[in-house]
């Protein structure tokens, strides 16, 4: 199994990095590559954590041989967010790289399964699928939004609030990555119900935990740990699927049958070679509903503007 981590200096690739050393099954390669160069000298940093997972760290403009053999690519290379932008501002730096990154994918590791962490992610996976279709290698069961954040912290907080241990709890998320487009399905938590205030708070603290975090850092960044443990949480569902284990199920943002818009967060069954079953929504609450209805004009805008980009 070989993982491949594309902006594996960063806040973000370096948590993700060390938590995948640590917990990649024994036996894997862990590639990581970043602009910086740094990043010979993370993988040198690591490769001293006695694990069975071997490291390698590259640098400068090609990514390449960070790729070869790749089964796994998890893209987190771009700019984040800081105070006073949102993920739409980071769109006309973070589009290129993304777009730069793919094509070297397409070219280099056609078939592993990509993972886009880089903001804005409604967004940057439209920019991806539109580069793998041109390259002629796109299979939408390959390619993955990382939403997973939103999910973990979905999780801490109805947690929190209810008294009850978050590792108990798993809240769907919805949608997109983004403000209104980031839908939590509270109604369908096991066990636990919420007032109508509950539902109202609860959603918009989810939908803006990332603005929670930028400011508390007060312009040194944004989520980055949270961020890293998510995006190991999906890239190691990724190694459990493609090493045949039954039953993964995980929300990620993806091409799907195009319901709600082409690109959506939906709980998704994976397997050797990507997504085996989109699922269903289930149920929705009154309130879910409205908010699904009201997010789709937002969501399709920032998905024609990623493929408005790549024509
Ligand atoms: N999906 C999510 O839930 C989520 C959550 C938080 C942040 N993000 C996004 O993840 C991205 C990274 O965030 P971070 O905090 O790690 O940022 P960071 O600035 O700490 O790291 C980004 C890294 O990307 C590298 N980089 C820049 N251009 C590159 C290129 N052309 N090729 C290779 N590497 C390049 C930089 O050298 C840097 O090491 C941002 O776009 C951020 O908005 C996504």
């Amino acid at each position: 199994m070989k993982v491949a981590v594309l902006g594996a200096a960063g806040g973000i690739g370096q948590a993700l990095a060390l938590l995948l050393k640590t917990q990649l099954p024994a036996g894997s390669a862990l590639s990581l590559y970043d602009i910086a160069p740094v990043t010979p000298g993370v993988a040198v940093d690591l490769s001293h954590i006695p694990t069975d997972v071997k490291v390698e760290g590259f640098s400068g403009e090609d990514a390449t041989p960070a790729l070869h053999g790749a089964d796994i690519v998890l893209i987190s290379a771009g700019v984040a967010r800081k105070p006073g932008m949102d993920r739409a501002d980071l769109f006309n730096v973070n589009a290129g790289i993304v777009r730069n990154l793919i094509e070297q994918v397409a070219s280099t590791a056609p078939k592993a399964l990509i993972g886009v962490i880089t903001n804005p992610v409604n967004t940057t996976v439209a920019i991806a699928a539109e580069v793998l279709k041109k390259a002629g290698v796109y299979d939408k069961n390959r390619l993955f939004g990382i939403s997973t954040l939103d999910v973990i912290r979905a999780n801490t907080f109805v947690a929190a609030l209810k008294g009850k241990k978050p590792t108990d709890i798993e809240v769907p998320v919805v949608g997109g990555h983004s403000g209104v487009t980031i839908l939590p399905l509270l109604s369908q938590v096991k066990g636990i119900s919420f007032s109508d205030q509950e539902v109202a708070d609860l959603t918009k603290r989810i939908q803006n935990a990332g603005t929670e975090v930028v400011e508390a850092k007060a312009g040194g960044g944004s989520a980055t740990l949270s961020m890293g443990q998510a995006a190991a949480r999906f890239g190691l569902s990724l190694v459990r699927a493609i090493q045949g284990e039954a039953n993964v199920v995980e929300c990620a943002y993806v091409e799907g049958d195009g319901e709600y818009a082409r690109f959506f967060s939906q709980p998704l069954l994976l397997g050797k070679n990507g997504i085996v079953e989109r699922r269903a929504l289930g149920p929705l609450s009154a309130f879910e509903q409205q908010a699904l209805n009201g997010m789709l004009d937002t969501l399709k805008k920032d998905i024609v503007q990623g493929e408005a980009f790549v024509k």
